[in-house]
Order: C-alpha cells, then sequence, then structure tokens
C-alpha cells in the first residue's frame, strides 16, 4: 500500500509552473529517489509533501490521511504530518550547540534523558562527530553541518524521512561512508524515505525506486536496474550513466531478411529486435560504453575503429574511439596504457543495444511489451 500519495499535484510559483500535474505513488518502507537535472521539480515536490510548500490542485496523502487538498480546503501543516526532514539548506539553529540541535525533537517529545544521551551518542558516531556536542553551528564546517543534520533525522527515527542533497557538501570520500550508512539506516528503521539528489551514483546506489523527473514530469519511475538497463526515452537514458551512454542514428532497412539499422558512415549494422518496427525511416540506437565488446584483431561483424584519447581511471578506461568520423565512448575494465593511436575492432552484442524513436526520443519496444495505454 502506498503511504505517500500525490495525485494530480500541481504546483506554480507566479507564472512558472514548477508541477504540471504530478501523481506518484511511494509505497512504505521503500527508499525512493527522486532524480534530475537542476530546477526540474525536485525540491518542490519534497517540500510539497512536507507540507512546507501548498499545492494549486491535487491531493497529497501521507500514511492514509488527507493532508493537503485545495479544492476541499485541506492543508495539515507540516509538524502534524509526523515526518523526518533535511533540506537543502540544513537549517540547525544557530544558538543552539550540536548536542541540543540533534536532541532538540526527542526532549520535546518528552523522552527520558538517558535515551536522549543514548540516541545522540549513537547518531553523532553514525555521522562521525562523537566529541563535537558542545560545538555551535558558526564553529563547524558545512559539511560537518550537513552530518549534525543528517544526525537530527537518525536520533528522531522517524518512520516517514524526507532528505533534499542531504550530502551535497561532503567530500568524496565522506559521501560514499555516509551513503553506506544512510542505507544501512534505511535497512534498520525501515522508514518509508524519500530521497533527493541529481547525484545518479547515489541514486543508483542507494534506492529501491528512482524516479527521474524533468520539467516537473516524472519519465520513468522503477529500480535502478530497470531504470540503468531498460531506459524509457533518451532522457533517462543519457541522464544516467557516467561515461555517457553512446547514441547512433542509422536508417532502417533490411539484410538478408532481417529488419536491420543501418549506419552508413560506419559500415555498422545493428539487427532490430523481433516486432520492433519504426514508424520512421530512420532511429537511434543506443549502447553503454561498457558493453561494446572490444577486439584486437578484426573480427567477424566487428567494424574497425581508431583509438583517439585513452583515460584510465584505476579500475577502468575509457576510450574515446573514432570509426570512419563517428565518436563512441568504450569502456573496459582494466587499467590500459597504450592504446592511444590504435586500431581495434568493436562489436555492438544485440542484447545491449537499445532502440529509440528519432523524433519523440521514447523507447522502440516491441508491440508485444509496449504498455497499454501511454498517455
Ligand atoms: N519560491 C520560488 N519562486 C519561484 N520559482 C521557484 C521557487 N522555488 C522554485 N522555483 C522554480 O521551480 C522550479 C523547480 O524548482 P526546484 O527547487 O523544485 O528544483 P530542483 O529540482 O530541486 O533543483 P536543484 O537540483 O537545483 O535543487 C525551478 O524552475 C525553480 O526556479
Ligand atoms: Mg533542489
Amino acid at each position: 500500500m502506498a503511504e505517500i500519495s500525490l495525485r494530480r499535484i500541481t504546483k506554480a510559483y507566479g507564472a512558472h509552473v514548477a508541477l504540471p500535474a504530478l501523481d506518484l505513488d511511494i509505497e512504505k518502507g521503500k527508499f525512493v529517489t527522486l532524480l534530475g537535472p537542476s530546477g526540474c521539480g525536485k525540491t518542490t515536490t519534497l517540500r510539497v509533501i512536507a507540507g512546507l510548500e501548498t499545492t494549486s490542485g491535487g491531493e497529497v496523502i501521507v500514511a492514509g490521511q488527507t493532508v493537503d487538498a485545495p479544492g476541499a480546503g485541506v492543508f495539515v501543516p507540516p509538524e502534524r504530518r509526523g515526518l523526518g526532514f533535511i533540506f537543502q539548506s540544513y537549517a540547525l539553529w544557530p544558538n543552539m550547540k550540536v548536542g541540543r540541535n540533534v536532541t532538540l525533537a526527542l526532549s520535546e517529545r518528552k523522552m527520558p534523558a538517558a535515551e536522549v544521551s543514548a540516541r545522540l551518542a549513537e547518531a553523532l558516531a553514525k555521522v562521525q562527530l562523537t566529541g563535537l556536542e558542545d560545538r555551535y553551528p558558526s564553529e563547524l564546517s558545512g559539511g560537518q553541518q550537513q552530518r549534525v543534520a543528517v544526525a537530527r533525522l537518525i536520533a528522531a527515527r522517524n518512520a516517514i524521512l524526507l532528505m533534499d542533497e542531504p550530502l551535497s557538501n561532503l567530500d568524496a570520500k565522506l559521501r560514499t561512508e555516509m551513503r553506506t550508512e544512510l542505507k544501512r539506516l534505511h535497512r534498520e528503521l525501515q522508514a518509508t524515505t524519500v530521497y533527493v539528489t541529481h547525484d545518479q551514483v547515489e541514486a543508483l546506489t542507494m534506492s529501491d525506486v528512482i524516479v527521474v523527473m524533468k520539467d516537473g514530469v516524472i519519465q520513468q519511475q522503477g529500480t535502478p536496474y530497470e531504470i540503468y538497463h531498460e531506459p524509457a526515452n533518451l532522457f533517462v537514458a543519457e541522464f544516467i550513466g557516467d561515461p555517457r551512454i553512446n547514441l547512433i542514428e542509422g536508417t532502417v532497412g533490411s539484410l538478408a531478411g532481417q529488419r536491420v539499422l543501418q549506419v552508413a558512415e560506419t559500415g555498422l549494422v545493428l539487427p532490430l529486435p523481433a516486432g520492433v518496427s519504426p514508424d520512421a525511416p530512420g532511429a537511434i540506437a543506443a549502447i553503454r560504453p561498457e558493453n561494446i565488446v572490444v577486439h584486437p584483431q578484426p573480427s567477424p561483424g566487428a567494424v574497425a575503429a581508431e583509438v583517439d584519447v585513452v583515460q584510465p581511471t584505476g579500475s577502468q578506461t575509457i576510450l574515446s574511439v573514432s570509426v570512419n568520423g563517428v565518436p563512441l565512448t568504450v569502456l573496459v575494465p582494466r587499467f590500459e596504457r597504450d592504446l592511444a593511436g590504435r586500431k581495434l575492432w568493436l562489436s555492438f552484442p544485440p542484447e545491449h543495444v537499445r532502440f529509440f524513436d528519432t523524433g519523440t526520443g521514447q523507447r522502440l519496444v516491441p508491440a508485444s511489451l509496449a504498455p497499454a495505454s501511454a498517455a
């Protein structure tokens, strides 16, 4: 059952429509991430759930209770929605020390002092701030202040957690550690979590469900695996994945009785899956850099490529190659040093190639798999 439901939510700031009509169901206990570029409406959606924004239309339901429905004159204020949250600007009380910032809500709930201090110690340890409880926020770095906000959330143990970019001010190492900690916290508390980020690695590593947004509109909602491997449109395909997915435009034709996408410049011929028959004369094929197979010698069905730039990242190497002038990115799972200027042969395993409509950018799927209603 959905713990949080947004039904046809509209939100406008003056003439600017941030959310045209958002429908979203978030299941109890799930870690759901709103992901998308700056300005796509992630924070707005979270603030609507929290009750920090009023909507212009629609209905918000939290734990079975309608908390916002302008049509019916319903609006439940944030403090009565039972949510824990961290916002993009992690507001700490400047006049309170770290310890008090973390435990304020607990004291207000009249929790016994011994339990309050136990929770404080546990929460500070989890964010690696043990010993700093007597500092004021102004005596902390930005990343430390952000971790105080996370500690406050850990200590409160709400059943629903809302987090807006809670790790954005941390350095890379600490961010990875905190990611693990938040994921573990979610597993322990089983709290329904709505997490906002524009960082795809955070989304992929932490989420049960990723909701990809653009211009206030959900582009796709699915597991990290589905979002990465079965993108619904070109926007999702390109937004997720680093290095970026390769897009290759081609012409629909047939070869030996098989429907194919041909890329004239490169000699590349990609078989179209059974049942995929674009209406248009062309289509776009997409393949992730790690799925292109590299052969050191000519190989049947492989096209020749010239290696232009070689970028080892340690465990992997990003190769920028050119197939007869068409640039592609290839990712190999090892440290490569001596490939610049070399010739390689590339093949494109059909199970890893996805096809998209050139005009709409929508994924081309066999008619048998297409959703009954796309509207
Ligand atoms: N108070 C406001 N007044 C006017 N426009 C606003 C206001 N808050 C947000 N907007 C606009 O609404 C849109 C969505 O903003 P929102 O803050 O939800 O984006 P976001 O996805 O969280 O982006 P970011 O990743 O940069 O935090 C943006 O175009 C933004 O400029
Ligand atoms: Mg935001």
